[in-house]
């Protein structure tokens, strides 16, 4: 496989912006691609890389392509799509997708890659919007280990972690163990605050008392000031959470795995969707108890 000089990312939304962003950074030749033009030349313009009109284009003479959009379909577009990266990628490069997606895309990817001698491996992300603007990302890898080995360094520049988890698919399976333990701990912060209001005590100093013991996580550290607001703009929106439920719902029947706080809580995230939330943060659980009957 080739040494890495230049790169190509594909998705510059919350997550892929930033990330691409801290390539470029590192004096790396950055060649982009967005769906909606103008992010990618504004990207170009701030980080000094160039803008692409294809993921095909983008990717051209690129010795690592970066992709990380929305679903599987969209994955598929960019990659194996008329006009997708697969089209231009030579063998011995490699790709890596950091969309969250399903475990049988990754499969999918892995097979197509190797048909073309390019190295495959998916590697979503956990840590969120200040978790890619900050660097601080940690990235659950599937692949080969050489494969891994060759393209870590690269990951670091944007991640705390960067773990390869086992062959092809890991990564997603990884990152699906990751929201199911999200979902019921979202809920119960949200039910918590909800409690505390109701109850008339000051919502800031129960945290700060219970968040020093058995009680504190991620979340309430890092959420419990804008759910306390109403304000539910950090950047994981629920139409993406709803998303990696249904993947790990319907990963989980295939394993015959039991996951009913898990399935409880996508109703939920159904109802904030009902309630125009589809873009607000995974935190607005409380705004749907909140809600006046
Ligand atoms: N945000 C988070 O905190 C977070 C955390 C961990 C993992 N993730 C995962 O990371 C991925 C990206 O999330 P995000 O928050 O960055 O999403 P986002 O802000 O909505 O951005 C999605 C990106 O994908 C592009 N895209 C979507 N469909 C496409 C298609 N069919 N063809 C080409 N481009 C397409 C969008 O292009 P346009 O600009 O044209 O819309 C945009 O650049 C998702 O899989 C998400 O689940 C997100």
């Amino acid at each position: 496989m080739q040494s890495i000089t230049t790169v190509a990312f594909i998705g510059l939304g919350v997550m892929g912006y930033p990330m691409a962003g801290h390539l470029a950074k590192q004096g790396l030749t950055t060649r982009v691609y967005n769906r909606t033009q103008s992010k990618a030349e504004a990207w170009a313009k701030a980080f000094g890389g160039t803008a692409h009109t294809t993921p095909a284009e983008a990717a051209k003479g690129a010795d690592l392509v970066l992709v990380c959009v929305g679903n599987d379909d969209d994955v598929r577009q960019v990659t194996t799509g008329s006009d997708g990266v697969l089209t231009t990628m030579a063998s011995g490069s490699y790709l890596v997708d950091h969309t969250t997606a399903s475990a049988d895309l990754a499969l999918e990817l892995n097979t197509a890659c190797r048909e073309q001698g390019v190295a495959f491996i998916d590697a979503p992300v956990s840590g969120g919007q200040q978790g890619a603007e900050n660097g601080a990302l940690t990235i659950m890898c599937g692949g080969e280990q050489a494969h891994f080995d060759a393209v870590a360094p690269l990951l670091n520049h944007y991640a705390r972690a960067v773990t390869l988890m086992g062959p092809a698919s890991s990564g997603q399976l990884t990152k699906m163990v990751n929201q199911i333990c999200i979902a019921g701990l979202v809920q119960g912060l949200a039910e918590g605050l909800h409690f505390a209001e109701q109850a008339g005590l000051d919502q800031h100093q129960v945290i700060d008392v219970i968040s020093k013991g058995a009680a504190g996580s991620w979340q309430m550290e890092n959420r419990h000031k804008t759910m306390i607001a109403n304000e539910y703009n950090h950047g994981f929106a629920v139409d993406w959470m709803r998303k990696d439920l249904g993947i790990c719902l319907e990963q989980a029947r295939r394993l015959n795995a039991t996951l009913p706080v898990t399935a409880l809580v996508d109703q939920f995230y159904a109802d904030v969707q009902r309630m125009e939330g589809g873009r607000w943060d995974t935190s607005s659980l409380l705004k749907r108890l909140r809600k006046p009957e």
